[in-house]
């Protein structure tokens, strides 16, 4: 097999398939929007082998001949591209989320029982991966992917935290690797000497007691003897998974695989191929002139921006979308639903917007009030559909409280997002007015047929004291941390809240996380530093529910939570404010009724938002819209999708 150039897309489950596990003509055209903006290997994402044990309730699957139709429909198509197609077969083992857990041993991270396999069943499996690949073969599949990482069933094999065995399928490394080794027999047998298989494991498995290094070159080289054709590294299992898929929060060094799979491409001549945080086309190539992998494997950068790829080769880096790691993709695959991306409205939605550009039937000026998300993604896409637009904002600068919300540790990514749109705003050629209120002689001036408001949400101020002004809004303390004392209370725990408690305790703690304690019930590692020149305030959260971070993803608020803690942070969950004075909060305890106040220099509103609703009454005989926040206080998702849909909405 050779691949035209050295990116590859990494395996990622999407939900696309339909409720019996066969492809769907949304999966291919997502597939396929990869595949013409010039990824070189695509690896498509985990089918199982077995049909009663699966990881997503709308799992692909390979386990019929009723499904190669499907399969090869959609390799057909991508090879119109110049791609090339593997395909990753899955076990799941004992971290299925539906089905009877049969693995290795009785360890899970799920609290239902496992029962380890006989022999018998685990030549049977074997038999269901050998069957599967001729069908991955038989539907023009390139290669196939052994999917043995993340803790799944040939990773529970392959681990000693998962396989406890006393048999020949457990104890030793070889005798680890037996079932994997089996599995690659076989299939080389039935699919002939020349079909490539690859082998995806993790390289390190951020579990006490799991992989080191010296044991992921010693596989490296015992699946290079098996015969294997390229090795995949990734990273974690289900215990430590945002390891794997990390979080903006985890401390996110670019490429953080590469050191290790230095030493494993040193150890082995076949082709290997690495994941994990590869975001800069700049620093891929340098991970593979440093000799750390042959081929780079790209996750959400490919979620982020379908055209990755093509601007990576035509060296159009400011122009690529960048992944925030905000893990909303994620976050939606694990609840069950299609996967979704806060910053590409578009994914998995190819049909819908397949028309956009110039599907209007008359071209409209048209006036957007608003630059933050939902209007810059509004103005954008209505420009790109031929209309002309007048972006404008009483801010001096694009981004509205996206500005704030990248300010905290960590989420300077959102800032890539304002520097993007600004350029593909400038691109599209949209007319921008800054520092201009929305008022009457702007409707004039600018004679639009349309206004969209995009204005955004304010916080509602109706706690007794809540219009002091040394009360901030969550969004004016982040840009005016001048403003805010030393003893701080911040009224709402929710995501903006708690993100809002880590920027000003300054991070006088650093906290780096190093992985989890077990593979079952297991607790995150971490160790701190204090940093000298840090200028910490005293932080109190205050908040109704009876935990923060309630309305981030679980991984994420846990990295969150320890953050503060270590900071010091105090939290007063089941806690409701009863009134502001002047250096003092009035709370009261919602279970104990108890009331109480806290001595304060600063009071931060991070809860109760509520639309920003401008009156249209001079707009003459414009139709107007209003979108996202200034509707209903949401997301940038929200806010981004809202703002893309006003092509489809304006005609
Ligand atoms: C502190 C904080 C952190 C957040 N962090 C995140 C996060 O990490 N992830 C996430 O998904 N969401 C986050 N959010 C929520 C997210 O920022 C909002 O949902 C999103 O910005 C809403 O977009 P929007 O376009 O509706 O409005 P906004 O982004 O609020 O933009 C409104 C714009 O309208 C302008 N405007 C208002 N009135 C007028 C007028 N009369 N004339 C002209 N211009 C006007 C404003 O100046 C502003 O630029 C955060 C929110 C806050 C407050
Ligand atoms: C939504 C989503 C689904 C994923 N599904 C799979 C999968 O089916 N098989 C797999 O081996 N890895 C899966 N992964 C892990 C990715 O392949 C990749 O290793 C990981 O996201 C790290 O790369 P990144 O930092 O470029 O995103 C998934 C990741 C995401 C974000
Ligand atoms: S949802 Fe967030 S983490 Fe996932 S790809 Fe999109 S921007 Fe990246």
């Amino acid at each position: 097999m050779v691949v035209k150039n050295r990116m590859v897309m990494a395996p990622m489950n999407t939900n696309f398939s339909n409720e019996n596990g066969a492809v769907t003509e949304q999966m291919i055209s997502y597939f396929e929007q990869r595949a013409k903006n010039e990824v070189g290997l695509i690896v498509v994402e985990a089918a199982s082998v077995v049909e009663s044990l699966i990881n997503h309730a709308v799992q692909p699957l390979m386990t019929h001949d009723k499904f190669v139709p499907g399969w090869w429909e959609l390799v057909d198509r991508l090879h119109g591209y110049d791609a090339k197609v593997s395909i990753e077969l899955a076990y799941y083992g004992s971290e299925a989320e539906i089905g009877e857990l049969r693995s290795a041993s009785d360890i899970s991270h799920y609290s239902r029982p496992v029962r380890p396999l006989t022999v018998d069943e685990i030549h049977e499996i074997e038999n269901r991966f050998v069957d599967a690949a001729i069908r991955a073969k038989t539907a023009g599949f390139d290669a196939i992917t052994l999917h043995a990482a993340h803790g799944y069933g040939l990773a529970q094999f392959l681990t000693p935290l998962y396989n406890k065995r006393t048999d020949e399928y457990g104890g030793s490394l070889e005798n680890r690797m037996q079932m994997l080794t089996e599995i690659i027999y076989k299939c080389r047998q039935a699919l002939g000497k020349n079909y490539p298989i690859m082998v995806r494991y993790s390289i390190n498995e951020y579990c006490e007691g799991g992989r080191d290094l010296e044991e992921a070159v010693a596989i490296a080289k015992l699946l290079e003897a098996a015969g294997v054709n390229a090795i995949d590294l990734s990273s974690g299992i289900p215990a430590s998974g945002l390891f794997n898929v990390r979080p903006s929060g985890l401390a996110n060094e670019e490429g953080f695989l590469s050191t290790w799979s230095k030493q494993i491409k040193a150890a082995v001549s076949i082709p290997v191929i690495c994941a994990g945080m590869l975001r800069d086309p700049d620093m891929m190539n340098k991970h593979i002139e440093d000799g750390c992998m042959d081929l780079v494997a790209l996750g959400r950068v490919l979620l982020a921006d379908e055209a990755f790829c093509l601007k990576a080769v035509r060296g159009e880096n400011n122009r690529i979308r960048r992944c925030l790691g905000c893990q909303e993709c994620f976050a939606t695959l694990n609840k069950g639903m299609s996967v979704r991306c806060t910053v590409n409205p578009k994914l998995g939605r190819d049909h819908m917007f397949k028309d956009s550009a110039g599907s209007h039937t008359t071209p409209m000026r048209i006036l957007v009030v608003g630059t933050g998300p939902s209007g810059l993604s509004a103005a954008l896409s209505l420009q790109n559909a031929g209309h002309q637009v007048v972006l404008a904002d009483k801010a001096d600068k694009l981004g509205g409280t996206m500005l704030a919300a990248a300010i905290p540790p960590g989420k300077q990514s959102i800032s890539e997002l304002i520097n993007w749109y600004a350029n593909e705003l400038q691109i599209a050629g949209v007319e921008l007015r800054l520092s201009c209120e929305f008022n009457e002689q702007l409707v004039q001036m600018v004679q639009s047929d349309r206004i969209v408001f995009a204005t955004g949400a304010k916080y509602s101020r109706i706690i007794a004291g809540s219009d002091r002004y040394d009360v901030l809004t969550a969004t004016e303390a982040l840009l005016h941390p001048e403003r805010v004392g030393n003893r701080v209370v911040i009224i709402g725990g929710g995501a903006s809240g708690a993100e809002i408690a880590e920027y000003f305790c300054d991070e006088a703690v650093k906290v780096a996380f190093d992985g989890v304690d077990s593979a079952k019930d297991r607790k995150l590692l971490y160790h701190t530093r204090k940093r000298k020149d840090a200028k910490p305030r005293q932080v109190n959260i205050i908040e109704m529910q009876d935990r923060i971070c309630a309305d981030m993803y679980e991984e994420s608020a846990e990295v969150l939570r320890i953050k503060l803690h270590e900071n010091g942070v105090k939290v007063y969950t089941t806690t409701g404010v009863q009134r502001i004075e002047e250096n003092k909060v009035w709370l009261k305890n919602l279970q104990s009724g108890e009331e109480f106040s806290i001595t304060v220099d600063t009071v931060i509103l991070a809860a109760g938002l509520q639309p920003n609703h401008i009156s249209p009454h001079f707009c003459n005989d414009n139709i107007v819209y209003y979108l996202a926040d200034c509707q209903q206080p949401g997301k940038i998702r929200d806010a981004i999708y809202a703002g893309t849909m006003m092509a489809k909405r304006i005609k």
